[in-house]
This record gives structure tokens, sequence and C-alpha cells, in this order.
């Protein structure tokens, strides 16, 4: 009999197991990164590298992190620090399982924001506040940058409110499912939010593909995707996003599949079991993920700005473009609700699924209730989220989902793939893995998990940390701030010859700003003259900005970043630049101590975990040592 897992709680129902694992995987990376991340890396040249992470990563780990967690369960840990001890057996192993309590955790402080920005689009569409009415012309993409904070201007959202509404209400959820536990919360919710996932999913693929043609058809949209472009199969950085999407679709190196494993008794299958949870979730991301919005993007806008839209932004695909086609079509209310819907349900069951090992970590290691357990777990998610949405525009976010979402994931595997093919061994690591299996797992993959997938893990991790910008550098932000009168499209259209020039005026500003050692806005009027020419009449504002940048240098930097006025279009061909006239706000935002303030808080997750585990492995030698037993 296991220690201590009779006192564990299980799953359910085996179908139960598998909704929720697949919940766990299907996330916004399948609706929304997925589709991002092929369209700016290519399309069809980023399905090659994919399909072949999803072989040498994906699959591989998925096996590996089942067999983790069933084993560490085994032995009454559902959570790395326990299972890495056991498998182990050497003193700075709970230590380094560490990874698998801080990852996950600061994982969920910025994944849960993009969960509450999709329950408030669903509001948003329901209620029609995104479409156009009389006196007030909705750009999406401005609505959206000020529903985070991210800028100056107020033409939409007076402040962080709602967004702050929206993140309470989803944190609240994510805190009561994980408070009923394993089987009553994170299996029902499963077993409801599934389905629905599916339903929705159809609904909005058959809407898509009837909407006929418009600036193109939604087959533009699938060759877009799928025809292999093998002239960029030598970029290393399609090779890093394709990889780094495996990683964060299939939920790999969270410590979320090894705490549902955790669950599972000795000899129930793990080897189908896993297999199952990757073929779900690349269902979901190959055919829903290609189906959706790429191809809607397509028909509405055609083929060519496809690329354009996704290029322009992570969440522009699913958060901008999708509105937008929506709203200009009947029945926003009902496909809009659907796809935010769609959206939100994939992130509640990943959210419950990755903050789920800090609470068995509570329950398991630290003897705490669920609910004292659950109640822990909201006070951090809460405390460490408030700072994700304050300071977004300043990179919070986007430093914690670089850090934790992308390098985090990969480093954590690759401590798992050596710890299971060569520190536990490929030997017993196969067998345990095949206890109880119901599928063989052909033997090609024992060499690729042994050779291919460690090698293949450190080569990804040095791209990783060649790419990362260790200095944070200050930010330009520029809006218009009586953007909701404003009938036209205010875009900008760089050349890239003049980047170098561009750069200069910008450096010059950055500069300042790092002098200052704060923010630096100005304002401008700017009248445009309809024929692609514009002009700066004012520009006032910080004079430590003015010193380096003055109204000709502003006025020049406008031109050379091609900012021009123009009809809205819509899903029409670019009309003629037209006339207007337009109010500013320009602001360089000191990024530097926001992004440190980023990185202090995820070393302070590791460190308390550290100390936590510490603790509490201390606390038990002492025990075993009063009454004779080992720890
Ligand atoms: N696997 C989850 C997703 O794809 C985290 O969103």
């Amino acid at each position: 009999m296991a220690e201590n897992s009779a006192s564990r709680e299980q799953w359910g129902s085996r179908i139960g197991l598998i909704l929720a694992a697949a919940g766990n995987a299907i996330g916004i990376g399948n609706l929304l990164r997925f589709p991002g991340q092929a369209a700016n890396n290519g399309g069809g040249a980023f399905m090659i590298p994919y399909f072949v992470s999803l072989l040498v990563f994906g699959i591989p780990m998925m096996w590996i992190a089942w067999t983790i967690g069933r084993y560490g369960g085994r032995y009454g840990h559902g959570t790395l620090p326990g299972q890495f001890d056991k498998m182990w057996r050497k003193p700075f192993a709970k230590y380094i399982g560490v990874i698998g309590l801080a990852l996950p955790l600061i994982f969920c402080l910025y994944y849960t924001y993009i969960e509450a920005w999709c329950l408030g689009y669903s509001w948003f569409s329901l209620t029609g506040n995104y479409v156009d009415s009389p006196g007030r012309v909705v750009d999406l993409s401005v609505y959206l940058q000020e529903f985070l904070g991210d800028l100056p201007t107020h033409a939409y959202f007076p402040g962080l409110t709602a967004a702050f509404t929206f993140l309470l209400i989803t944190l609240a959820l994510n805190i009561f499912i994980l408070y009923r536990g394993v089987a009553g919360g994170i299996e029902l919710l499963a077993k409801i939010a599934m389905p629905l996932l599916v339903l929705f999913c159809i609904i909005l693929s058959v809407r898509v593909f009837t909407l006929g043609q418009i600036n193109g058809t939604v087959w533009d949209g699938l060759s877009f995707l799928y025809t292999p472009d093998f002239s960029r199969l030598g970029d290393p950085l399609v090779w890093m996003a394709a990889a780094g999407q495996i990683f964060f679709t299939l939920s790999i190196g969270f410590g979320s599949l090894e705490c549902y494993a955790s669950y599972l008794s000795d000899n129930d299958d793990i080897a189908l079991t896993g297999l199952t949870t990757a073929s779900a979730n690349e269902f979901v991301e190959v055919i829903f993920g290609s189906m959706i919005a790429i191809p809607a993007a397509a028909v509405f806008f055609g083929a060519d700005r496809v690329k354009e839209i996704a290029g322009s932004g992570t969440f522009n695909i699913g958060m901008i473009s999708m509105p937008e086609i929506l709203r200009s079509l009947p029945g926003v209310e009902f496909f809009g609700t659907i796809w935010f819907l769609l959206l939100f349900f994939a992130a509640f069951t990943s959210s419950v699924a990755v903050a789920q090992p800090v609470v068995a970590f509570f329950q398991d290691e630290a003897k705490l209730s669920r609910k004292t357990s659950a109640m822990l777990i909201g006070i951090f998610w809460l405390l460490g989220t408030i700072p994700v949405i304050w300071f977004k525009k300043y990179g919070v976010f986007d430093e914690m989902d670089f850090w934790a979402g992308t390098v985090g994931l990969v480093v954590c595997a690759a401590i798992e793939v050596i710890l299971f093919a060569w520190i536990f061994g490929m030997g017993p690591s196969w067998e345990e893995l095949h206890r109880g299996a119901e599928i063989k797992v052909p033997r090609v993959f024992y060499y690729v998990i042994k050779y291919v997938t460690p090698f293949a893990l450190i080569g990804v991790l040095i791209g990783f940390f060649y790419s990362a910008n260790l200095t944070p550098t200050p930010k330009i932000n520029l809006a218009v701030t009586d953007r909701h009168t404003f009938t036209g499209e205010f875009v900008n259209q760089t050349g890239p010859q003049a980047a170098a020039e561009i750069d200069r005026l910008e450096a010059a500003v950055k500069a300042a700003v790092t002098e200052t050692g704060r923010d630096l806005s100005a304002w401008a009027e700017i009248e445009f003259d309809g024929a692609g020419g514009r002009t700066v009449t004012t520009f006032q504002g910080d004079p430590a900005l003015q010193r380096v940048f003055n109204q000709d240098q502003f006025a020049r930097w406008l031109e050379l970043k091609g900012f021009t006025y123009q009809q809205k279009r819509d899903g029409q061909a670019a009309s003629a630049p037209i006339s207007a006239k337009a109010t500013l706000m320009f602001e360089v935002l000191n990024t530097g101590p926001f992004i440190w303030l980023a990185r202090i808080i995820m070393i302070a997750f590791f460190i308390v975990f550290g100390v936590i585990v510490h603790a509490i492995w201390q606390a038990r030698s002492a025990e075993a040592a009063q009454t004779g037993g080992t720890a």
C-alpha cells in the first residue's frame, strides 16, 4: 500500500480524468496563441517545426510528466518537490522541484488576467459595447489597449475598473473550483466546460465557413496556414517559436500534468492517457485553432492582411480582428459572446489545472485542509496579480510571460527529462511508464527520450537566453485622444529605409527617460492634409522631453513612421488618406523599475517556496528522528 495515498483525493471517473487532462492542455494557447504564432512565423513555414517539436518534445514530455506524477502520487506527493525527492533521492532534489510551484503560480498571475479579458469581452459582446453607434466610433485596437491600461487615453474606459472587476470575478471562480477539490471541482468543471467548448468551436467554424467571399475566402486562410514554405526552415526563431508553442499548449513544464497524474492509482494507465491528452489538444489546436480566427480574417480582410494583423500583436487576431469581423455581421451579441466564452472556458480549465499544484502542495506537504490551501493560493494570486494589471503597460505582463511561460517551461522540462532518462534511468522509467499501460509505446521513443529530447531542449534554451533582453528599455506610446469621434484609421506605415533615423530620434528620447528616471509625456495637435502629409501645430509637454525632442523632431518622427489618416478599412481595400485634425498623446515610459519589480516578484516566489519546502522537510526529519523512522 502506498504511504499517504489513502488520504489523497482521486479522480471520480476515467472520462472525467481525460476531460480534465484535455482541459488542462486546451486553453488560450490553442485558440489565440497558435494562430498568432503560426501567422507570425510564416504560416506554412511554422507547421514543419511545429510537428517536429510535437514529436521530439510534446509527446515524450507528456509521458514523462505522467510517469513522474503517478510515481510521486504513490508516495503521497502531488508536486515536484516531493516527486523529485522520491525519484532523485538527493537532498537538493526537493529544492529543484520548487520550480514546479513557483512557475505555475507566476504563470497564473498573468494567465488569469487574459482569462478575465475573455470574460469581459463576452460581456461587451452581449451588451454590444464595442459596436459603433451614432457619435461613438469604436477603434477596437484602442479599445483593447485602453481596457488593459496600455494607453494614456480614455476614449472608451475611464481606467482599469472594468479590467479589475472581471479579474476579481475570474479569480473568485478559480478559487471556488479549487476549493471544491479534484473530483467535485476540477473534474466537474471539465465535464461541463469541455463539451461546451467543442460545441462553441463547431458553431463558430460553421459560421466562418458560411461567410462566403468578402475580400478573400476561408481557403485563403487555410492555404496561408498550410502551404509549406521551406525557405524559413533555416530561421532558428521559427524553431524556437514552434517549440515554445508546444510547451505552452500542452501545459508541459508547469508541474500541473504531474499533479493530475498523482491522483491516479498505481496501475492506472498513463501511456494511453498521456497520448490521448496530447491528441485531444492537437485536434482542438490544429483543427479548430486554424478553422476560426485565421480563415475569418482572410475572408474579411483578405489573405494579404492576415499576416499584418497577426504580426501587430499577440492578441490582435482574437481580440481585435475577430470582434471587428463579428460586429460587422448580424448576431454579434450571440457569436461574439460565444467566441469569447469559448476562450474563457478554455482558459478556465487550464488555470485551475496550473494552480492545482500549489493547492496540492499545501495539502500534501504542509497537511493543510483543502479550504485553507485554496484560500492561501487565493491570497498569493490576488497580491501577485495586482502589479501585473497595474503595471502591464510597463511590460510586467510580458516579462512574466517570457521568463515563466516561455523559458521556465523549457527549464523545467529539461530537468524532468534528465531525471527520467539519466537519473532514475531509462530502464526503470520505461517500466514505470508501462505499468498498467493500455498501449505499448513504440521503442523509438525510448531513444528519442534518452538522446534527442534532452539535447534538443538544451539547444532551445540556449536560443531563448540568447534572445533575452536583459536590460529594460523605455517604451514609446502614441495615441489619438479623441478616438471615439475620429471616424477613420490613424495608421502607421513605417518603411524599413527610415529605421536608422527613427532609431536615432527614439534613442535620444529614451536616454532622456533613463536619465530623469521617470515617464516623459507630451501632447500634440496635428493636421492631416488629405494627401498623406501632416503638420504638427502644437507640441507641448515635459521640458526634459522637449529638450531632446522638439516639435520639429516630433513632426519628423511622425513623417518617418508614416503616420497618416485614412478612411476606416473594415474589410474594404485601403483607401486614400483623408484630411482631419487630431490631438495626440505621446509618452515614453520608464519601464526599468517595473521590469525589475516583475523579476523580484518571480524570484521572491522561488525563495518563499524554497523556504517552505526547507521548513517542511526539516520538521519531517526532526519528527522522524524522534520516532526513529525515516523522513
Ligand atoms: N495549455 C494551456 C494553454 O494552451 C496553458 O493555454
